[in-house]
């Protein structure tokens, strides 16, 4: 390793913003780019955004309902640190997306809408992060607003997440009186962020004359507390994900946004480690490593491109340089590797382990695959969640049955949806996790490849991928059971159940069989 490349790497930071719909993350990330230096005017993000609905037609589903279905990565350069910033869906019908994506983060930042407190998407996409070790910096936002008892919040994210906190800064007065935060550690007061914002002062009191007078007693007595009660920030505690700072401010009125990226330049760890089948890969490694966790098709309707969003695991990606695809074994030229910014894609010369680069290519890569300079390895733990409705496409126009299977083959490609070839030769099966994936597959199948179809019930409700350590058995049971078997994109063979209670019934019966919800791209 050369220290030039040691230096890039640690100097990478690459999060993701999880948050319950409405709590802030479209603001928040506006203005960590604003206050970044990445975007001059905050605005770009959801400009943006309204820019590339009107230029894609498949979006119109998003338009329509208010969503974002599109992740998609920005990065930013603030004070040495180069920020990497992978956007979600914040939809619960696109969570496996959404959990593909944090596969590929190092850390997470937990918005928090402070009158509403912990909510049931934020509290699934903890979960998500704390499966994976990732750590989480906390952000309570709309402090600006009627909000709750800021050591009620506190409480509720130790007591439902199993969390400790530490708060960092604490809120000078509420709603109306919100003027900013106190930096515990520092004795310092913070403005707002488009102010020259930082200001020592000498303690409590000095503070409080902020507030109006009413507030003060208690804001001091609030204070004092926070020193006495709340536990210290211990980094070895945040890293292994079993405490969270916690940072109060409000994304719209421009609070606590710059003292959230000092914490992740300052907290936030560089890349990790990544697992592979063979070994761990160290970020530091000479040799250029990365996978993909996300593939976006038409992004460019113009040119029927796809990209493919790479986490890059360890080493430097050069533009031009060759890469071995794990899954083929076949060499693919990386020429035209690409950086997202807030409102343009620029070609990626270099990229550093942590980094994010899109790989124009037309289906040569899927979700889940490995590049590397040579080695056999393959990254683990990019999640296939077994959906949880399956359906059958019906096509208005029979004549057009091949180009539909081409078609679902690339839309299960990209993720949009899940294939499964029953092994008795009857229709496909497309299976999703959340039903408006099904309206984007039936829009985008229309739009982009003429296919006008509509869903018919299968008579299955539930999937499961199916193992065996002795492959007789394995045989055995996709023997006796055909009628019930597919196969997914890989050829991986599934069993098919009508519900629940006839899926416990078969593993019951079969327990050689192994029967697992969620896949691991291999
Ligand atoms: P999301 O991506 O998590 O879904 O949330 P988003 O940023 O879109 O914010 C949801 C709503 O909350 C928006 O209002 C936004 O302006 C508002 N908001 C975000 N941060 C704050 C804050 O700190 N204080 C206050 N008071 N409001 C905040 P909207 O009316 O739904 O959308 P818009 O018309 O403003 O775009």
């Amino acid at each position: 390793m050369t220290d030039e490349l040691a230096e890039a790497i640690s100097r990478r930071r690459t999060f993701a913003i999880i948050a319950h719909p409405d709590a802030g993350k479209t603001t928040l990330t506006e203005k960590l780019l604003l206050f970044g230096g990445a975007i001059q005017l905050a605005g770009e993000v959801k400009a943006k955004k309204d820019r590339i609905q009107t230029r894609s037609d498949w979006m119109k589903i998003e338009r329509e309902r208010g969503i974002s279905v599109v992740t998609s990565v920005m990065t930013f350069e603030y004070q040495g640190n180069v920020f990497n910033i992978l956007d979600t869906p914040g939809h619960e019908d696109f969570a496996d997306d959404t959990y593909r994506t944090l596969t590929a983060v190092d850390a997470a930042v937990m918005v928090i809408d402070a009158a509403k407190g912990i909510e049931p998407r934020t509290l699934k996409l903890f979960e998500v992060c704390r499966l994976r070790n990732i750590p989480i910096i906390t952000f309570i936002n709309k402090m600006d607003r009627e909000s709750r008892d800021p050591f009620e919040i506190l409480d509720e994210v130790e007591e439902k997440l199993a969390l400790d906190t530490a708060p960092i800064t604490w809120p000078i007065g509420r709603s109306k009186t919100f003027c900013g935060s106190y930096h515990l550690a520092a004795n310092e007061v913070r403005g707002s962020d488009t102010e020259e914002h930082t200001k020592k002062v000498s303690g409590p009191e000095a503070v409080a004359s902020r507030l109006p007078q009413n507030e003060q007693e208690a804001f001091i007595d609030e204070l004092l507390l926070a020193r006495e009660a709340c536990k210290p920030y211990d980094q070895d505690m945040f890293l292994e994900g079993h405490l969270t700072p916690v940072f109060w401010g409000s994304a719209l009125r421009n609070f606590g946004v710059r003292d959230l990226i000092n914490a992740l330049g300052a907290f936030a760890p560089p890349p990790r480690d990544q697992v592979a089948d063979v070994r761990t890969v160290h970020a530091t490694e000479n040799k250029m490593t990365a996978f993909v966790f996300k593939i976006q098709a038409n992004m460019d309707p113009n040119h029927r491109d796809r990209i493919a969003f790479a986490r890059i695991c360890s080493g430097r990606l050069e533009r031009g340089m060759k890469a071995r695809l794990a899954r083929t074994g076949k060499q693919i030229g990386l020429t035209a590797p690409q950086f997202f910014f807030a409102s343009q894609r620029q070609l990626a010369d270099t990229a550093y382990a942590g980094d994010v680069v899109g790989i124009p290519n037309h289906g040569t890569l899927r979700i889940g695959d490995t590049l590397t300079e040579g080695e056999q390895l393959v990254f683990q733990g990019v999640p296939n969640f077994a959906p949880e409705i399956l359906r059958r496409v019906r096509l208005e126009d029979a004549m057009k049955a091949k180009k539909l299977r081409e078609a679902l083959q690339q839309m299960a490609e990209e993720g949009v949806v899940q294939l499964f070839l029953p092994e008795d030769g009857s229709p496909a099966i497309v299976g999703v996790v959340g039903a408006l994936q099904l309206d984007v597959l039936k829009e985008r199948l229309s739009a982009e490849y003429t296919l006008p179809v509509s869903f018919e019930m299968s008579r299955f409700s539930v999937c499961r991928w199916v193992s065996a350590d002795n492959p007789l058995d394995l045989d055995k049971f996709i023997t006796a059971r055909r009628g019930d078997i597919a196969r997914d994109l890989d050829g991986d063979p599934v069993f098919l159940a009508q519900d629940s209670f006839s899926l416990r019934y078969e593993a019951e019966r079969y327990p050689a069989i192994k029967m697992v919800a969620i896949k691991e791209y291999q």
